[in-house]
């Protein structure tokens, strides 16, 4: 599907972060638009989860400006940024342990107070993700690593989020967890919610994705259509292993 004509969501300009006098990114500049399914694809130490936590006001900006449904958001923090329409779901998943996968969700509507709705968002949480809803009573801690990131996206989905961010989900897990974590993702997709997601995991990242960036070294060196991108034998060659 194109979504050429969508409105941008979210717009990255030329973002620069320094670690200490350590530039990790040197000026990213990307875009998702309204209902896309947005890759950021590169290896390890590229400065991905950087740009993420720039993004979600986690990190000061060195430069460059962030825009979230039009409007600047340079300089928020977390908080503020959630509110607006962000959720992050942060590498390594971030589940709250000690709680159930119930009160993992309703924390995950803390910024909201309409309780009925959030009930909702709840049923419609267990409808896309059947497993949180067998263990809905049990401690997130005692879960799987797929099970946990599966309520991650969960907890997440909400706030409601205008855009979506998932830092490499598939992270440390089996490979069938990664083929249903890929599969959720589709499938939230599908629903309308617009995804940044993160992924070391380059050529599955492409095949569900509609548009594709690679980072490298801290830039962004190459994007375009995701499906295009998946059959260019340069990146394949280049990015994919191939
Ligand atoms: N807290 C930190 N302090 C100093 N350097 C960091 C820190 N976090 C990441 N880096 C460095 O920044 C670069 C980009 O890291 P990161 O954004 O985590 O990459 P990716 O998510 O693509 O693997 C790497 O060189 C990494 O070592
Ligand atoms: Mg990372």
């Amino acid at each position: 599907m194109t979504h050429d004509n969508a409105a941008v969501l979210l717009s990255v300009h030329d973002v620069k972060v320094a670690y200490g006098g350590i530039q990790a990114v040197k000026g990213v500049s990307l875009e998702v638009r309204e209902g896309e399914l947005v890759s950021l694809i590169g290896s390890n130490g590229a400065g991905k989860t950087t740009t993420m936590k720039a993004i979600t006001g986690l990190l000061p900006l060195g430069g460059g400006h962030i825009q979230l449904a039009g409007k600047t958001i340079d300089g928020q923090g977390p908080w503020d940024l959630v509110q607006q329409g962000l959720a992050m779901v942060p590498e390594g998943r971030g589940v709250f342990t000690r709680m159930t996968i119930v009160e993992n969700l309703q924390m995950g509507a803390y910024i909201r107070d309409d309780n009925a709705a959030i009930a909702d968002d709840i049923e419609r949480v267990f409808t896309t993700f059947p497993r949180l809803k067998e263990r809905r009573d049990q401690l997130a801690g005692t879960m799987s690593g797929g099970e946990q990131q599966m309520l991650a996206m969960g907890r997440a989905l909400m706030s409601r989020p205008k855009v979506l961010l998932l830092d490499e989900p598939s992270m440390g897990l089996s490979p069938i967890m990664v083929d249903k974590i890929f599969e959720v993702i589709q499938e939230v997709s599908a629903q309308g919610v617009t995804i940044l997601l993160v992924e070391q995991n380059a050529s599955r990242a492409l095949q569900i994705a509609d548009r594709g960036y690679v980072m490298e070294s801290g830039l962004i060196t190459l994007s375009g259509d995701a499906h295009e991108m998946l059959h260019d034998p340069k990146v394949r060659e280049a990015y994919l292993g191939e």
